[in-house]
């Protein structure tokens, strides 16, 4: 029998790679009243305890709402610094090693809010951290799939300067109605460019968005993907492509494209053999960090020490790192796990 308490140990001590996590999701409600009064603004919530009370969602659009009222807190450069410092803090906590996290310009140039302000705190947060808490870190600058592709091409322009911190481009917000064909060209420039590519698929949208993310985005990895399993043909590609799934357990069930814990698709991928991940999306709203979403599957479909390693490892070869950093961190968790054994 597995003791529920020693598989927590050997998750909390695992080393990891968080790949599915957007800056904007990591804003706590302390930081965000913090931030409030440092930038004179009114918030729509009397308390602390009042924001995250509201965190009650039935579908991502009631989320997506409450995201970009929240990030309208963030304005400077010091903003985007204690952002992304706290969340390094918090994952490093969690055992967590390297992280390619996910931002939305969009969402912060439309308040008139500057590319270069965002990006140079998120980057000096970054530097800080990788020296302070030996850790790696990755960006991906995502677009805003309910806006239009032309949109997505004015950002493109205004990332050029920074192309350097970016190591890719991803898709996000609201799914339904918006396929990932929608970017085809743009992702096709981007790919020129050398940069890798994600989208979310499958989260809400059907198997064919995920198809589409593919065959027509040529991505590198699936944001959530869960909707796969609907298509038999699409879930042998993925196994025989290697292609890495970025799950968040907690943001499935928060956002009801789960309805119980005990029916998340992880422990199906897990048989069919996918490139399952564990990773937290919007860990602010969605009540977790990443150890706690490992937990949650835990808790509801019993991990084995073993498919708790797979997943580490499956986190690592998925993510965008250069052939000898993947080597040592893979080499950690060999150590690591006989130090288990
Ligand atoms: N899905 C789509 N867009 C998002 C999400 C998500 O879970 N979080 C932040 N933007
Ligand atoms: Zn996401």
């Amino acid at each position: 029998m597995i003791v529920s308490g020693k598989v927590e140990a050997l998750i909390r001590g695992l080393p990891k790679a968080e790949l599915h996590v957007h800056l904007e999701g990591t804003l706590e409600p302390e930081l965000m009243f913090d931030l409030a009064r440092r930038n004179h603004i009114d918030l729509p919530f009397p308390s602390i305890d009042a924001a995250r009370e509201a965190y009650r969602f039935n579908n991502l659009q009631e989320f997506l709402d409450l995201y970009y009222q929240g990030m309208a807190v963030l304005r400077t450069e010091e903003d985007f610094f204690d952002l992304t410092y706290a969340y390094l803090k918090r994952a490093h906590d969690d055992g967590v090693r390297h992280v390619e996290m996910f931002f939305d310009p969009q969402g912060h140039t439309e308040r008139d809010v500057s590319f270069g302000e965002v990006i140079r705190g998120i980057t000096r947060a970054r530097v800080t951290a990788e020296s302070s808490l030996s850790m790696s870190t990755k960006l991906i600058m995502c677009f805003l799939r309910h806006l239009p592709e032309s949109d997505a091409f004015a950002t493109y322009s205004e990332a050029e300067p920074w192309l350097e911190e970016i190591v890719g481009i991803g898709l996000d917000s609201s799914e339904l109605g918006h396929p990932p064909s929608k970017f085809a060209r743009v992702f096709q420039l981007a790919r020129e460019d050398g940069l890798k590519t994600v989208a979310h698929a499958g989260e809400e949208g059907p198997p064919e968005y995920v198809r589409e993310a593919v065959e027509i985005l040529g991505v590198d990895r699936i944001d959530h993907g869960n909707r796969a399993l609907e298509d038999p043909d699409l879930v042998r590609r993925l196994v025989d492509d290697a292609t890495t799934l970025t799950v968040c357990p907690l943001s499935n069930l928060r956002l009801c494209v789960v309805d119980d814990m005990r029916s998340h698709p992880i422990r199906k991928m897990l048989e069919l053999d996918l490139k399952v991940t564990v990773n937290s999306d919007d860990p602010a709203y969605f009540g977790g960090y990443v150890n706690d979403n490992f937990m949650a599957v835990h808790d509801a479909l019993t991990l084995t020490p073993e498919e708790c390693m797979v997943l580490a490892r499956n986190s690592f070869e998925g993510a965008f790192l250069d052939a000898d950093s993947r080597a040592a961190y893979l080499d950690e968790i060999r150590r690591y796990a006989e130090q288990q054994a």
